[in-house]
């Protein structure tokens, strides 16, 4: 199989997914810079926090972050940096690498101001204007072995009358739990075009987080048994139960569809938490639009945009509500790309990412959410199909990472969507695409 890689089933990582890295996150002593903090210590790094004039509040959550961790040497510091000033910016920098022994692997740019008096254009002073333009950071200061991954907020809103949201408790340093190794323990979810390519993957992965699978395929039964094998002999239930079943329907027929829900809920005896909607069809000729044939076209609109269509009427009325639906629906990166070739396609697929957005306003009350996850080119059947190699090296060329995406860039994002803690995803396209757009 073209670009599958996965062979066995992830196990949840016994080493923290940031461990020996260290991170810089700006304006990280309070707000949702702080939030970050925590959670990237949490993950295993080492930070860096940066504050302004404020030391109370850095010096308090540095002393909390190491006697957490009971390490020694520690695992947190504070460097007081004005992020405005380029001289300060880089002593921040030469502060993380003295203190750490390397150059720092991210930066969380999430120092930011904004002016409560919220003026118009007109009566913006050139001293506010100032102000507000200060974020400064060179590339030069990091680490080069592996990627530096950049983060920027745009503004952190603070306001005298924000005193309700500001008195929520601040996120406490907490140590891993099962339960964020297994975000989705027992969860049922339903993976439409789960048996091959990126749905395949997305099957594994959230099993692996602690889901219930329903791997969902059209044709071919053998590839959709071989993911259930897989998820079932590493992860039987306690009753011995399988962890993972697959269902035939065709999700542009509306009565295969709601047999699909009824299939995932009468074998978990539980009512389906997430959809993932990933079946879908490309023509492998690429051709213009008006060398589509009709039947082309209605093929693609069928599958692609009726077939997310159902799942989303079906989804929205059967998955668990009050907390942990999701509803997530691949679209694609060609979207924003507009490549000759993919007419039809980047149509059918538009049409979907329209109505996830919509769809999320419509849940409301529901605690349902409904996203897309938006990929560029990936190494799957679907890709390789109908392209020469010389078409393949111009797709890596065009990535900045100098490489085809895999079906495990794209599992962890939709993990993370379906988790609890991509609740406040909600209604977006998430494109994963390796800046390939
Ligand atoms: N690969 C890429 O470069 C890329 C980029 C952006 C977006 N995407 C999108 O990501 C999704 C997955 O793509 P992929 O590359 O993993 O494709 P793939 O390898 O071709 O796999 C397609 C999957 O969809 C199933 N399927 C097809 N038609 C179906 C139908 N009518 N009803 C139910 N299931 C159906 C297939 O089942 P059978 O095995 O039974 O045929 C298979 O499991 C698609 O929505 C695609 O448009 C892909």
């Amino acid at each position: 199989m073209a670009g599958e890689t996965e062979t066995t089933m992830e196990k949840p990582s016994p080493s923290l997914p940031l461990a020996g890295r260290v991170a810089i996150v700006t304006g990280g002593s309070r707000g949702i810079g702080r939030a970050i903090t925590v959670h990237l210590q949490s993950l295993g790094a080492k930070v860096v926090i940066n504050y302004a004039s404020n030391s109370n509040q850095a010096d308090l959550l540095v002393s909390e972050l190491n006697s957490a961790a009971n390490s020694s040497p520690p695992v947190a510091i504070a460097v007081r940096v004005d992020v405005s000033n380029p001289d300060q910016v880089k002593t921040l920098f030469d502060r993380a690498e003295e203190e750490f022994g390397c150059q720092a692997h991210i930066l969380v740019n999430c120092a930011g101001v904004l002016n409560p008096k919220y003026p118009t254009v007109a009566n913006t002073t050139v001293a506010d204007w100032d102000m507000m333009l200060n974020e400064i950071i060179s590339a030069d200061h990091f680490n080069s072995s592996s990627y530096p991954i950049f983060l920027s907020f745009n503004s952190i809103p603070f306001h005298s009358n924000m005193a309700e949201s500001i008195a929520a408790p601040a996120p406490q340093p907490q140590p891993i739990t099962q339960s964020l190794l297994l975000p989705l323990q027992d969860r049922v979810a339903i993976v439409t075009g789960g048996s091959r390519g990126i749905g395949r993957a997305i099957s594994l992965h959230l099993a692996s987080l602690g889901a219930k699978i329903v791997i969902n395929y059209s044709s071919n039964s053998s590839e959709a048994d071989l993911v259930a094998s897989l998820i079932n002999t590493n992860n039987s239930s306690s009753a011995g139960n399988p962890r993972a079943i697959t269902i035939k329907a065709d999700v542009s027929d509306p009565a295969q569809v709601k047999s699909l829900f009824d299939a995932a809920k009468s074998a978990f005896n539980s009512q389906p938490h997430i959809l993932v909607n990933s079946a879908g069809v490309l023509d492998p000729k690429y051709p213009t639009l008006f060398d589509t044939t009709l039947e082309e076209f209605d093929r693609t609109f069928s599958v692609n945009t009726r077939g997310a269509f159902l799942c989303f009427k079906e989804a929205s009325n059967r998955l668990k509500r009050g907390g942990g639906g999701r509803i997530i629906c691949l679209s694609s990166s060609i979207v924003g790309a507009l490549r000759p070739g993919y007419g039809a396609y980047a149509g059918s697929k538009a049409a979907v990412e329209a109505m996830v957005k919509i769809l999320a306003k419509e849940l409301k009350g529901t605690g349902i959410t409904a996203n897309c996850v938006a990929p560029g080119p990936i190494a799957t059947e679907m890709f390789f199909a109908g392209k020469t190699e010389e078409m393949v090296r111009r797709v890596v060329d065009e990535c900045p990472l100098s490489r085809l995406g895999e079906s495990k860039d794209v599992a962890p994002v939709v993990g993370f969507l379906a988790s609890d803690a991509g609740e406040w995803v909600n209604g977006q396209v998430v494109r994963v695409n390796g800046g390939y757009v």
